[in-house]
């Protein structure tokens, strides 16, 4: 495939160490809640002089505005910096990640971890690999085998419904975890670390090439009503397939508002009632 994720490898490994080389910079309110850095600006302008040097022709498309809009059926999505919370707070996890899609449809991905040195790669149809050996999703058949995973967008965290989904997934799985980096939930997901990643209000950057990890390591990707992934959608799930059926029918009933488990009432109130 003309060599497009070799030089998505080179390119993720390149600003990774940008990346690194720039921990500890300030950050910036970008809105109320969504925090920026010197970081990620510098992270996305390499990445996309990088890539317009090799492939002049493809459409860009980084979530700190750099564009290239190109009559092309080829684009790049690219986030610099996933995880900048966690970045500007010495908090251990986050990456950057660059997929490409031909006519939206995801065909070679990258999501790098500089810090745990970890690589995860995929190309459609070329199965995925952690760096450098293949890799799958986890054999758990039901969610009470489970440890699954989450997350709430900075910029739309108010009145965020997810919270019933948290709540009701926190009952049957053995937890759910917000690690603040929606690309390596999903790398996660397809190494078998996690059994399913969801969340609500995703941007193509986010999840582009994680996506195509969990599909190429063997799992399954859709929406949260079981309708084909939209890189453009409202939200995303994605697991190891084996307990795809089973979510879905738990997220159904959840936005039905039908609880398997009561959602608890305020402290106050809960807490003088177990007194009484
Ligand atoms: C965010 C992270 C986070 C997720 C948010 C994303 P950013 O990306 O992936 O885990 O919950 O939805 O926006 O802003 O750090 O690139
Ligand atoms: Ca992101
Ligand atoms: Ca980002």
């Amino acid at each position: 495939m003309d060599n497009f994720l070799d030089a998505a490898i080179e390119i993720a490994r390149e600003a990774g160490q940008l990346l690194l080389a720039h921990r500890g910079v300030s950050f910036e309110l970008k809105g109320d809640y969504d925090l920026v850095t010197a970081a990620d600006r510098a992270s996305e302008q390499l990445i996309v002089k990088r890539l317009k040097q090799r492939f002049p022709h493809h459409g860009i498309v980084a979530e700190e505005g750099g564009r290239s809009e190109m009559q092309s059926e080829l684009r790049w999505y690219v986030d610099p910096l996933d995880g900048t919370t966690n970045f500007a707070h010495g908090f251990p996890m986050w990456n950057v990640t660059l997929a490409l899609a031909r006519n939206e449809e995801v065909i070679a991905g990258v999501v790098y971890d500089p810090l745990n040195h970890e690589l995860f790669a995929a190309e459609r149809g070329s199965g995925a690999r952690l760096n450098g050996a293949p890799m799958r999703v986890s054999k758990a058949a039901v969610l009470n085998d489970s440890l699954v995973a989450t997350g709430f967008p900075s910029r739309k965290r108010h009145q965020n419904v997810n919270i019933h989904f948290y709540y009701q997934l926190a009952m049957v799985t053995h937890g759910v975890r917000r690690g603040g980096s929606a690309a390596l939930d999903l790398a996660y997901t397809a190494c078998g670390r996690l059994e399913a990643f969801w969340e609500f209000g995703l941007n193509p950057w986010d999840m582009a090439a994680g996506t195509l990890l969990v599909e190429e390591a063997g799992g399954r990707v859709s929406g949260m009503k079981g309708e084909p992934l939209d890189l453009h959608g409202n939200y995303v799930l994605a697991d190891n397939g084996s307990i795809h059926a089973e979510t879905l029918a738990l997220f159904a009933e959840i936005f039905q508002g039908q609880y398997q488990h009561e959602m608890p009432g305020l402290p106050a109130h809960e807490l003088e009632m177990r007194r009484g």
